[in-house]
């Protein structure tokens, strides 16, 4: 090898170099490709087996009962962007978790468990994005179960008959969440920090009320992909 055989080599990689620098100041949106995408999670043996006939956004109150649901009650609001940040207005989000005695809406879980059942709790609620891409729940901070160290609200996002990612939120830094196998099986810490939030006293609250927000990324899918091109276009 004679010693200027790298210099070619080493031009092209300059030359390289300047032709990305120009894609990322010429490329719009280019820097924001940088969100990751949200990881999923298993959707567990419990999403609801009969919907609630009450399936709006807040979980404490069924209907217009004046009892609301056991637990600590907890504003959950957050935004859904897709991988360009660009907020998906109009997408459906669903959550579920068991009560605070443990019991899902479920009857594999309530069958066996009627007696601890919170019969205020609704269990289950869905949303559907703003211009802005937010949603907003009333629910209460998710309680551990057996089998479950890690206490989790489900959820599923979809846009129009298709499913873009089921996944689960956890409480930041819980002790419960080392022992947890769904947890466990996350991936590296940083995914398992993107499924992580924190459950804050909201101020100046007289009852207790917690405030957490939790923001989804979505991957591209090819699908979306074209709704992207489609919406362009027309
Ligand atoms: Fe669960």
């Amino acid at each position: 090898m004679s010693p200027n055989s790298n210099f070619p080599m080493r031009r092209r990689i300059l030359r390289s170099g300047a032709a990305l620098g120009a894609a990322l100041f010429t490329t719009p949106g280019l820097f924001a490709e940088q969100l990751v995408a949200t990881p999923s999670s298993t959707e567990g043996p419990f999403y609801p087996d009969h919907l609630p006939l009450d399936q709006d956004n807040d979980l404490i109150i069924i209907n217009d009962s004046t009892t609301p649901a056991v637990g600590e009650i907890t504003h959950l609001t957050g935004d859904i962007l897709d991988s360009s940040g660009e907020p998906v207005r109009n997408a459906t989000i669903e959550i579920w978790q068991c009560d605070a005695n443990a019991v899902y809406l479920h009857s594999a879980d309530s069958g066996r468990k009627k007696n601890q059942q919170d019969q205020n709790f609704q269990g289950y609620g869905r949303f559907e994005t703003n211009s802005k891409g937010e949603y907003r729940f009333r629910t209460i901070k998710p309680v551990p179960y057996p089998g479950r160290p890690s206490p989790h609200i489900h959820f599923k996002v979809s846009k129009g008959d298709r499913e873009l990612l089921t996944s689960q939120i956890f409480i930041a830094d819980f002790e419960g969440n080392k022992k947890d196998g769904v947890f466990r099986r996350l991936g590296d810490a940083a995914a398992k920090k993107q499924l992580q939030t924190t459950f804050a006293p909201v101020k100046g609250s007289s009852i207790g009320e917690l405030a957490a927000h939790f923001q989804i990324v979505l991957g591209r899918t090819p699908d979306e992909r074209q709704l992207k091109n489609d919406r362009k276009s027309s």
